[in-house]
């Protein structure tokens, strides 16, 4: 089975984003920046309060899914559906914008570290505009599994083989097949996972740097993988966690204007005038 390379690699960018919250931007830096079905991904991480006390106050998104991932500290949700929870580590929050969604995000802490990472999916035209969902995963529902000595993998979405035996994450099913998995290195280990060949697949390091096939990938360093049949992760004497995300290309025209993405410039304006006449996003 062949190996995927890393065929580029995109440095992660200092951003801000909400009110003023700080991040590092590595997919959605520019429309040259995304990996088809996957817009914008994002890391926040601070232990200084004034990084991130500003949060995300309402705003509304239309047509494509967002992932929150928390590492440390807790933050708040709360959407025109009624929906309200508190995330704090380990924790994801699955949100499918569809046709309209007005959420907020704020800290739920005034010190200490917050951590965490956020994804956009993009949906399918015939999804763009189906009914907003959302989903809270305690960190406890999230499988683990160890596919070989010194690694433990979390599996978010999608499935992985461990030892002959099928892992489901918690998010399975969609039409993109998203498979999202936080991996742990130990000190020198190292494993490889098949990927099915038609999938789209990145790796972000985010704590110690790590070998993909023959490249090295330092931390905060995104890598797009180019084709092939299996990926290649080794880590070095200090270890590494890395995040994995693979998933079936839409393969359509993609229009985004901030927090809606549609796929062209009628249905944008469609997005803007709904939100402003107040229709965006129906209750639940
Ligand atoms: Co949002």
């Amino acid at each position: 089975m062949s190996t995927r390379a890393v065929e580029r690699i995109i440095p992660a960018v200092k951003a801000s984003d909400g009110a003023g919250v700080r991040l590092m931007r590595s997919l959605g830096q520019s429309p040259h920046t995304r990996l088809d079905p996957f817009l914008m991904f994002d890391e926040f991480g601070s232990d200084q309060p004034e990084d991130y006390r500003g949060g995300f106050p309402p705003h509304p998104h239309r047509g494509f899914e967002t992932v929150t991932y928390m590492m440390a500290g807790r933050m708040r949700h709360r959407d025109h559906m009624d929906n309200e929870g508190i995330i704090g580590p380990g924790d994801v929050q699955w949100m499918t914008a569809g046709r309209g969604v007005i959420h907020e995000e704020m800290p739920e802490q005034e010190e200490g570290l917050m951590r965490g990472f956020q994804l956009w999916i993009n949906l399918p035209a015939a999804e763009k505009m189906k009914p907003a969902a959302y989903r809270d995963i305690p960190a406890g529902q999230i499988p683990r599994a160890s596919p070989a000595p010194g690694v433990e993998v979390r599996i978010i979405a999608g499935q992985i083989e461990v030892a002959g035996t099928p892992v489901t994450g918690p998010i399975h099913g969609l039409s993109t097949d998203p498979l999202y998995l936080d991996i742990e290195l130990g000190a020198d280990a190292g494993f490889t996972l098949p990927l099915a060949d038609e999938r789209n697949a990145f790796v972000y390091p985010f704590d110690g740097n790590v070998r993909v096939g023959d490249s090295h990938l330092d931390r905060r360093h995104l890598g797009i993988l180019g084709s092939g049949g299996e990926l290649s992760l080794k880590a070095g004497p200090d270890g590494a966690r890395v995040l994995l995300l693979a998933a079936r290309p839409i393969g359509e025209p993609v229009a985004q204007w901030g927090p809606f993405v549609m796929n062209n410039r009628e249905e944008i304006e469609q997005a803007l005038a709904d939100y402003r006449a107040g229709t965006l996003a129906e209750p639940a």
